[in-house]
């Protein structure tokens, strides 16, 4: 396993981190939970990502049982705020109060005293943006949290933070991107390499379709995401027969290279400079294992010329991918 520096931080991530969404939020059994955690210690994995959100708290449960066995040091801990915690209405977003409760219920549930990195996990258009960053710059002065990241946001709204609080405020960037959705390249990439913040990209695999399992005309796997009720609600929009279709004109690509299909799309992340680590989800420990030997793949521009050529239009047809449609800044009167 290779490692790289997160952002302005002094924190060596792994190049392949393993995150908890749908999966280690109650989507698979407890044991499965552990033993992928413990595959990704074997691999040499030393970052994790979680969100309060994830199963409403039930994510973060999981992995503070789990990780609260090894020594704090041995681990890089990301979690998120932002995302709506019960029925109240307002239990959600980026206030003062909320990310102050917030921080304290995910460190309870996390069994530790803090976080490395504690990231927005989206924009709050409803909350001065002076408010949110001082309530950031908060937990870690009060030595919740390291570091601070963003997840999804705008250049915008990326500018707006950094023209309050300047390029020390976040160290992180955590958008989705594959070979499916190229899109942050565009404008998140460059102004945060400007301030450095380093992308941790969300769903390298596109939730498992960039594997190949997928085919065409075919139903999912039955141990599939895509076959499972209680994860494949965001899966489905990535599983057009023309994008299943392009993702296995790959195949003969990585066949020649001699790697795996999860290699190909993995090392295609991780060729940018850019790009600290690459996020994946794991529901069994072979595919964790599978996932952590793309970290030493390098591919040469014929190959990534190759990919691009195969895929063709894929990657910009699907617009049910872009993140959440969000507002503008405002600010405190
Ligand atoms: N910031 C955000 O808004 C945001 C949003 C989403 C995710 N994330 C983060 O990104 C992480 C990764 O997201 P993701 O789970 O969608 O990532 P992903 O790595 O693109 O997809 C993971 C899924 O693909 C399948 N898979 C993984 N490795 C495989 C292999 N070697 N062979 C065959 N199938 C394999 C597994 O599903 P099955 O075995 O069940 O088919 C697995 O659960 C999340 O856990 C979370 O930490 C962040």
């Amino acid at each position: 396993m290779r490692y790289r520096k997160l952002g302005s931080s002094d924190l060596e991530v792994s190049e392949i981190a393993l995150g908890s969404w749908l999966t280690y939020a109650g989507g698979i059994e407890a044991d499965q939970t552990r033993a992928c955690t413990d595959a990704a210690f074997e691999v040499g994995i030393n970052f994790f990502d979680t969100a309060n959100v994830y199963g409403r708290g039930a994510a973060e449960t999981a992995w503070g049982e789990i990780l609260s066995g090894r020594p704090r040091d041995s681990y890089i801990l990301a979690t998120k705020v932002w995302g709506q915690m019960s029925d109240d209405p307002d239990d959600r977003g980026l206030s003062a109060a909320q990310i102050a409760k917030q921080i304290d219920a995910s460190l309870a549930r996390l069994q530790t005293d803090y976080v490395d990195l504690y990231q927005a996990h989206r924009f709050d258009p409803d909350v001065p943006i002076e408010e949110t960053i001082e309530a950031l710059q908060k937990v870690v002065a009060d030595g919740k949290a390291r570091y601070l990241g963003f997840s999804e946001w705008t250049q915008e709204q990326i500018e707006a933070a950094l023209e309050i609080a300047g390029p020390d405020l976040f160290v992180s960037s955590q958008p989705q991107y594959s070979l499916l959705w190229q899109a942050p390249e565009v404008e998140v990439f460059p102004i945060s390499a400007a301030n450095g913040i380093s992308q941790i990209v969300w769903s390298p695999l596109a939730e498992g379709v960039l594997t190949g399992k997928y085919k065409p005309g075919e139903a999912p796997p039955a141990d599939s995401r895509a076959a499972n009720e209680s994860m494949n609600k965001f899966i489905d929009r990535k599983m057009s027969d023309e994008t299943l279709e392009a993702v296995q004109r790959l195949a003969p690509i990585a066949e020649g290279e001699g790697i795996s299909m999860v290699e190909l799309a993995l090392a295609w992340v991780l060729r940018r400079e850019e790009v600290a680590a690459a996020i994946v989800g794991a529901s069994r420990p072979e595919q964790v294992h599978a996932n952590a030997a793309a970290s030493e793949i390098e591919l040469s521009s014929d190959v990534i010329a190759a990919i691009d050529a195969a895929l063709g239009d894929a990657p910009v047809k699907e617009p049910e991918l872009a993140p959440l449609a969000q507002g503008g800044v405002k600010h405190r009167a």
